[in-house]
């Protein structure tokens, strides 16, 4: 596996392969690599001739008071996981590669509405980083594909409506969640947590699962919004939002929509986990 910090060398390693003809596809990540993110390999494997990583510490998508300093950062470890996995390049650029002039004169990425509720709302900011360093990434790599765990389901529809936007000609592919035997969706911030916390995480999934069973036996979507935040109290979450919406577009579900998702995201002690789960109403094809 070829590792490069350069995105000259980047881009010359890249042509060569379209030269040769062959499909690229880019996972995007920020480390710390954990199973969600090899099953996002492994499918990029599936979709193309070669693979393409990145490791990147987006400083642009962390608040003030976020963990940005203390995200694990595991470097060589990760490395030997994608180079077993067959991975073809690893891309591991610095802030001043990235951000040359700083990131207060970054050119920024936008994807209105989409980027200003539920995540985006607790974390002002966030989805600009995320929409900037990926249009930015996706411009040094140029892939054919790009792939992007469904556990972040707003950040897969930023990048998505993103790419559309801008006319980038980059298909866009979701992965499912990959999860703990216990229910608990992988994520790096997972290793945050004390024994304690960790034995209370499922009960986010839990009260997803209920949720889901809730809006198909026919309760209305502000009652299992309700029920939902009440079930996350009650097990030792403060939560930050739990909520019913279009899964095409976040916007707020009616009685008519047939394909929701339900959202949540809530503390544990001091970590903040998300998830969410898609429910598909009668009706669908
Ligand atoms: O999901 C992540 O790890 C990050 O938000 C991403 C997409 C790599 C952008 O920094």
């Amino acid at each position: 596996m070829l590792v490069i910090d350069e995105i000259g060398a980047l881009r010359r390693q890249v042509a060569r392969w379209r030269a040769a003809g062959e499909r690229l596809a880019f996972v995007p990540t920020m480390g710390n690599l954990h199973e969600g993110h090899l099953a996002l390999v492994r499918a990029a494997r599936a979709n193309a001739q070669r693979v393409l990583v990145s490791i990147f510490v987006n400083p642009m998508q962390f608040g003030p008071r976020e963990d940005l300093a203390t995200y694990p950062r595991t470097l060589e470890q990760d490395r030997q996981a994608l180079a077993q996995l067959g991975a073809d390049l690893l891309f591991v650029p610095s802030a001043a590669a990235v951000y040359p002039r700083g990131l207060a004169e970054q050119t920024r990425v936008e994807v209105p509405g989409l980027s200003d509720t539920l995540c985006g709302a607790s974390r002002p900011g966030h989805f600009v980083g995320v929409a900037t360093v990926v249009c930015k990434l996706f411009n040094m790599v140029q892939p054919d594909v790009a792939l992007f765990g469904e556990k972040d389901f707003q950040q897969l529809l930023v990048i998505g409506r993103m790419t559309e936007d801008l006319s980038l000609p980059i298909e866009i592919i979701g992965v499912a969640t990959v999860r703990e035997p216990d229910g608990l969706a992988m994520s790096s911030r997972n290793g945050y947590l004390t024994a304690d916390e960790r034995a209370l995480a499922p009960a986010l999934y839990q009260a997803l699962r209920r949720g889901a069973d809730a809006l198909l036996d026919g309760d209305p979507p502000h009652e299992v919004e309700r029920g939902g935040l009440a079930a996350l109290r009650a097990a030792g979450f403060k939560p930050d939002y739990f909520a019913v919406r279009r899964a095409e577009d976040l916007a707020e579900a009616s009685g008519e929509d047939r394909d929701l998702v339900i959202l949540a995201a809530a503390f544990v002690g001091g970590t903040r986990l998300i998830d969410n789960y898609r429910v598909r109403r009668g009706g669908l094809d």
